[in-house]
């Protein structure tokens, strides 16, 4: 394949309705993002079926506004790369529906995107990276760390036994009373925090083990909340945050590390919307330098959801001749 390949990238999995061009898997052109952020902080969280409604609403106008920003039409796309898996039902089945809908008619062809794989490929925007490499996928809804063998090949190394890293961040800042989702206030709060103010746990599990555990940090931080409102204690916020930052990245660092040292990789990126955090870049920068492995990690708004990244593993998947048909259903919980 030699002429430039344009792929339109859908994502809905979630919170963001978000539609993209990507040319040749490593330009984006356009990356239009609806955020229904502001509709579900009234509630705390992600409202499953709110999320369906909202982008019912916005797909269309979404689709429309990222073409025109790159100043394409529809008959000039090559492929049509939509996140199939995982996320909630009813969010996937609207970007699904709308992509199947747009390649049937247009005669484009589609693929089918794992939202994991699409955070993992983020890290090819305007790069040379080249798999093999180790990621540290930390999001909403998943803590992993996978050997990216080649573009489509992903091998598992480890994953949490529990929460998620972003869950927790989001859980904790809920009962410190901060606005969802909590895990840039908890990054800029922690910024004017003490990070030794307190020793939250930092559970390891196994020796050697890849796994990740988040739910006893997440209980001890409660519990140290919950003993301060009873003994009518002030909590230092601030404080609480920076504390469990460390412990989280502590974490986080550790087990890049051993991932690293087990692959004999010399390559790690980071993908998701926690890798956004401020103290992450900076400790994980160290880590890699003192290590020698090159870092890769991708612009913020490449971290959280956006459909430019489900576009570019559409184009490797696209590439590699793994086109999908009018048949693909969501898939709400698929392994990567
Ligand atoms: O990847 P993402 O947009 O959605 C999922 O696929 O889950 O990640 C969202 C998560 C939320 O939990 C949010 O609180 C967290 O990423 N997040 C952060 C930061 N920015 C976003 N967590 C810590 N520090 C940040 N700066
Ligand atoms: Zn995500």
């Amino acid at each position: 394949m030699n002429k430039e390949v344009y792929v339109l990238g859908i994502e809905t999995s979630c919170d963001e309705t978000s539609v993209a061009v990507v040319l040749n898997g490593r330009r984006v052109l356009s990356n239009v993002i609806s955020s229904q952020i502001e509709v579900h902080k009234d509630y705390g969280g992600v409202v499953p079926e709110i999320a369906s409604r909202k982008h019912i609403e916005k797909i269309e106008e979404v689709v429309d506004r990222s073409l025109k920003k790159s100043g394409l039409e529809l008959k000039d796309i090559d492929c049509i790369a939509v996140t199939y898996a995982p996320g909630l039902e009813g969010a996937l089945l609207v970007g699904l529906m709308y992509g199947k809908t747009l390649s049937y008619m247009n005669d484009i062809p589609l693929v089918g995107v794992h939202h994991i794989a699409g955070h993992i490929c983020a890290n090819y925007i305007d790069t040379e990276l080249e798999p093999p490499f180790v990621t540290l996928v930390v999001s909403g809804g998943h803590t992993l760390l996978v050997l990216v063998k080649d573009y489509d090949e992903f091998e598992v190394l480890g994953s949490t036994r529990d929460d998620a890293c972003g869950e927790a961040y989001d859980k904790i800042a809920r009962v410190l009373g901060l606005e969802y989702p909590g895990g840039p206030r908890v990054d800029a709060l922690s910024k004017v925090g003490n990070k030794e103010a307190m020793e939250f746990k930092r559970v390891m599990l196994e020796k050697d083990s890849l796994d990740f555990s988040f739910s006893g940090l997440k209980s001890n931080v409660l519990n140290y909340i919950n003993k301060c409102k009873m003994k009518e204690e002030e909590i230092k916020v601030e404080d609480v945050c920076a504390s469990f930052q460390e412990a989280v990245v502590d974490v986080l660092v550790k087990k890049s590390k051993l991932a690293l040292k087990k692959s004999g990789v010399k390559k790690l990126a980071l993908a998701g919307g926690v890798s956004s955090n401020s103290r992450l870049r900076e400790r994980i920068k160290e880590m890699c330098k003192e290590e020698e492995v090159d870092l890769y990690i991708p612009k913020s708004v490449y971290c959280t959801d956006n459909g430019a990244m489900i576009g570019v593993s559409g184009y490797y998947k696209h590439l590699l001749g793994k086109n999908d048909n009018i048949k693909l259903n969501v898939k709400n919980n698929r392994k990567l």
